[in-house]
Parts: structure tokens; sequence; C-alpha cells
């Protein structure tokens, strides 16, 4: 565990929804605010995690099945963890990451049709208690977001996760729910079919809740 002072806030959905833009617009506001702000990503973020994104994305480690997957998710996770999210916390940075245990829970877990306990296992030794303050999940029915990552998509081919059907993106996004419905202090579902400048205000504003009133109980402590 962790002296923490920093914030800790993660993205998640489904393909296309918009995350990166999001990230973005708020990294730039919470820096105009005055914070010291650390944007990263997963599968990567660390170079021993990039290295190990370079074989899950390019499907090299799909022959080995899910399960194998999931265990190198959660290496490139611990990673992470350790070499770069808790220093930066440890410093009283904010953190916002694209993608985290949430991803391991829906891809893995429900889509990949893992034993919750096997998941659950990965990500306590994966995160070592650093989990996210704060988690958006900006969900979208999944034929709009796929339309989108596709034509964000430029040259790339796509990954083999982007390559999956409609319905399984469907059930991943019913997976997000679940977790929000089921973690409703750490989570806020952001309805990502809106104009995006209404979804950086509705996001601004929720984090700036969550910066006073973690300020507010270091105060007391
Ligand atoms: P990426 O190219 O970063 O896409 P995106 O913009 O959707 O985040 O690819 C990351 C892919 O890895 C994405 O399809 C989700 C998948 N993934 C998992 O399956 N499990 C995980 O734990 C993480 C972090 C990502």
């Amino acid at each position: 565990m962790t002296d923490r002072s920093g914030i800790f806030i993660t993205f998640e959905g489904g393909e296309g929804v918009g995350k990166s833009t999001q990230i973005r617009r708020l990294a730039d506001r919470l820096r105009r605010a005055g914070h010291d702000v650390l944007v990263t990503r997963e599968p990567g973020g660390s170079p021993g995690a990039e290295a190990v994104r370079h074989v899950l994305l390019s499907g090299a480690a799909e022959t080995f099945g899910v399960r194998m997957e999931a265990i190198l998710f959660a290496a490139a996770r611990n990673d992470h963890v350790e070499e770069v999210i808790r220093p930066a916390l440890e410093t009283g940075a904010v953190v916002l990451c694209d993608r985290f245990v949430d991803s391991s829970r829906v891809y893995q877990g429900v889509t990949g049709n893992l034993e919750p306990g096997f998941i659950e296992a990965l990500q306590r030794i994966a995160t070592d208690g650093v989990m996210p303050d704060l988690t958006f999940i900006l969900d979208l029915p999944a034929e709009a977001g796929l339309a989108r990552a596709r034509r964000r998509g430029g040259s790339d081919a796509p990954d083999r996760f982007e390559k999956e059907e409609v319905d399984t993106h469907e059930k991943r996004r019913q997976a997000y729910l679940d977790i929000a419905a089921a973690e409703p202090r750490r989570c806020r579902v952001i309805n990502a079919g809106r104009p995006e400048d209404e979804i950086a205000e509705e996001i601004f504003t929720l984090v700036e809740t969550a910066t006073e009133a973690s300020v507010a109980a270091e105060q007391v402590s």
C-alpha cells in the first residue's frame, strides 16, 4: 500500500467511445487549473508494459489462449503501476489512465469467459493496492462506437480486438454497466453519444468535485 496524495482517474469503454479525446481535454483543463497531470494508457505506459503491449495487440499471444493473455495484461499492469502510476501519485499528480482493471474484467473476464475469481486474483497482484479513485465509463451503443473506431482507424489495420463482432461489443457494454452498478462510488457512466464539449464539461465538473473532496479529506487527516 502507499501513502497517496495524488488522484487516480481511469477511462473505460468500448472501442470508438472517445476516451482519448476526453482524456486530452481533461488533462489540458486540469493543467490550466494548476494541477500536475500525468496521462498514460494500458496496455503499456511503462517500457516493460509497452513491450508486452506489442505482443498482445499484434495477436502473437492469441494462440496461447485467453488465460495467457489475461496474465500478460496483468504483468504489464503491475509494471505500469510500480514504475509509473504509484510514483506519480506519491508526488501528488493527477493520473489519467486510458483503460485499467475494468478492461481486464470486461474483455478477458466477461467476453473471454474467464472465471471472475481468476481475474480478480490477477488484479490484486497487478494493482497491489493502487485502485482508481474515479472511473469514467464512456457508454455508447456498440454500432456507433465501432463505426467511429473505423473512421478514426486511418491507415492502421484493425488490431485483433477491433475485428470482433457487434454482439461482443454489446456484451462488453453491458459488463461495464454492471461494474458501474456494483461500484457506484468509484464509477460514473457518461453518455458518450453527446457533443464532445458537453461530455468534457460533465467530466471536468465531476473531477473538480472529487478533487475538492480529496483535499478536504487530507486536511481532516
Ligand atoms: P488500443 O489500441 O489501446 O485501443 P483503445 O483505443 O480501444 O483503448 O487497444 C487496447 C485493446 O486492448 C482494446 O481492444 C482493449 C484491450 N484490452 C484488454 O483486452 N484487456 C485489458 O486489460 C486492457 C488494458 C486492454
